[in-house]
């Protein structure tokens, strides 16, 4: 019988969708008619509305959460404890979905005994079933550590964002043939095999040509998952915050909005406002009005 993950009030969803693991999501590779869907998340409500749809394999808390929750430029500033508390949040909505945890920047580039704790942190306190890290040929030992003591890793090759000092922002890598500022695509590729060889059980493809991902695709035994990475991946990564366009002003060319969910909460706060102040809402519908039980106990008070 399949495990079913238990939400926070013991309760198992009630959709038939599967508990992901790892190995179901190994199962994925190659299978163009079942692409892998990943979606990021940062707090409960959000993990459990994509948890409940039953579509979402892996829910990724992103050290993105940098940029979209907490407002920074880049992912540099994250810390562990923060990844941690939002992986904490996210586990509690999920019933289906793989819980990946990103490791922040500085949490595992030191050694691979630091990534060792760091990455124990994110599964015992943090209740992440793997963790996802960024690097390649230089995170091979690293990757092997964690492998080696069951936990899983899914790498993260291209477009590194913890690079951002390197890359001088977030810039597309593997268009060129030499490495300058950026990785050539023969160093992404040869980092994507780094990665699978060191053991883990997927990689991320970020910010690099179709083809280049499509030829990676193709020579990896693990599942890709890409995010501006053409359409030949094994599967897609969307940061939730950009496909629902809750922040408007914010639209690279690979996002695409599928709501604007942005300009949806503004007018929804304006109508809000204006119905204060009109003294519309609260309406009799919304409000509690004092019962027998209630003018009790305010009567015993006084
Ligand atoms: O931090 C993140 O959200 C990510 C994905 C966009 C792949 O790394």
């Amino acid at each position: 019988m399949a495990d079913k993950k238990k939400s926070p009030k013991g309760d198992s969803r009630s959709s038939n969708s599967p508990v992901r693991t790892v190995p179901s999501i190994l199962k994925r590779k190659g299978q163009k008619s079942q692409k892998l869907v990943a979606l990021t998340a940062y707090d409960f409500t959000f993990a459990q509305l994509l948890d409940s749809t039953g579509e979402v394999d892996v829910i990724l808390v992103g050290d993105s959460l940098g940029s979209v929750v907490q407002g920074h430029k880049n992912t540099i500033p994250v810390t562990l404890e923060e990844v941690c508390y939002h992986t904490r949040c996210v586990v509690r909505g999920v019933a289906h979905a793989l819980v990946v945890a990103d490791m922040p920047f500085m949490s595992f580039q030191v050694s691979p005994e630091q990534a060792l704790q760091n990455a124990g942190t994110l599964l015992k306190n943090g209740g992440a079933q793997a963790v996802k890290l960024e690097g390649g040929r230089s995170m091979h030992e690293t990757i092997a550590r964690l492998v080696a003591v069951d936990i899983p890793v899914m790498g993260h090759v291209g477009l590194t964002p913890q690079s951002y000092n390197r890359m001088g922002g977030h810039k597309i890598q593997g268009r060129s043939t030499t490495r300058r500022a950026q990785t050539s695509a023969d160093e992404v590729f040869e980092d994507a095999l780094a990665v699978e060889d060191a053991g883990a059980f997927a990689v991320v493809l970020e910010g690099i040509p179709a083809e280049l991902a499509a030829r990676i695709t193709s020579a990896l035994s693990i599942p890709t998952i890409g995010i501006g990475a053409g359409n030949d991946c094994d599967g897609q990564i969307l940061v939730t915050h950009d496909l629902l366009g809750l922040q408007p002003d914010f639209s690279p060319k690979f996002v695409k909005r599928y709501r604007e969910m942005g300009e949806e909460v503004m007018t929804a706060v304006r109508e809000y406002a204006s119905e204060v102040r009109s003294g519309e809402f609260p309406s009799r519908d919304h409000a509690v009005y004092e019962g027998p039980d209630v003018s009790i106990r305010l009567a015993r008070k006084s």
